[in-house]
């Protein structure tokens, strides 16, 4: 049993290969591209690796998880790394969006180089299905907060102290430990009722913190 079947394990199927054929369209010769997590992103890949050997087009992927990379890897997609390269644009899913397109994102655990593609590129697309979409943030999801293993427990405390009103470590569906990402460090999922402007920056300066899930205020475009 692995920890996230993002080939299987899929809801809005159809709606998501539909997003996944989309964006494939948006391939061109020559580009790198940053490859985002999740199972809406699975099947962005497969879709590109279809027109990648059928148009036998040389493009490059900034994968943002381990499994992202082994699907490249499988699929026959050449991989590079933000040290190297930087992306011309990227996609990614989502597990909220608001009206203000910010967005909740890392149920897959993959959060820290997905903020990191997106930041490095001025066009970003986020598919995202119609059970996304939200009137509040945090409605149906926790953010998710990537910490250094020895600091769980203070982070949990300050993140208490901005209002959160519950603050659970995310367990391994594999073994039921603590889930350890890819960057080989814990999850929090921290749920709020309210979720400011300045929330992403304040958690991330809590000592400890490798990052968080919230996206507020990127250029983001809607593939939905
Ligand atoms: C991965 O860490 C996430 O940010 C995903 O992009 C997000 O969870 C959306 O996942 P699905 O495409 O599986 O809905």
């Amino acid at each position: 049993m692995q920890e996230f079947d993002w080939k299987n394990d899929i809801g809005q199927k159809e709606e998501k290969r539909k997003l996944a054929e989309r964006i494939a369209k948006r391939v061109r010769n020559g580009e790198v591209i940053g490859f985002g997590s999740g199972s809406t992103s699975y099947m962005a890949v497969e879709e590109i690796a279809k027109r990648v050997k059928e148009e036998k087009l040389s493009i490059k992927a900034i994968p943002t998880s381990q499994i992202i990379e082994d699907l490249c890897k499988e699929l026959g997609i050449e991989t590079t790394t933000l040290d190297i390269e930087k992306p011309d644009w990227c996609f990614d899913g989502a597990d909220e969006v608001d009206k203000h397109n910010w967005l909740i994102k890392g149920m897959g655990a993959a959060l820290y180089k997905e903020k990191l593609n997106i930041k490095q590129s001025k066009e970003n697309y986020i598919l995202v299905d119609y059970t996304k979409f939200v009137d509040k943030l945090g409605e149906k999801h926790p953010v998710p907060i990537e910490v250094e293993k020895d600091k769980v427990e203070q982070v949990e405390e300050e993140v208490k102290k901005l209002g959160a009103t519950k603050v659970e470590i995310k367990l391994s569906n594999v073994n039921q430990g603590p889930l350890v990402t890819d960057n080989g460090n814990y999850l929090l999922y921290a749920w709020f009722n309210h979720i400011e402007a300045n929330l992403e920056e304040t958690i991330n300066k809590i000592d400890g913190v490798i990052e968080n899930g919230l996206f507020i205020g990127y250029n983001l475009i809607l593939i939905k």
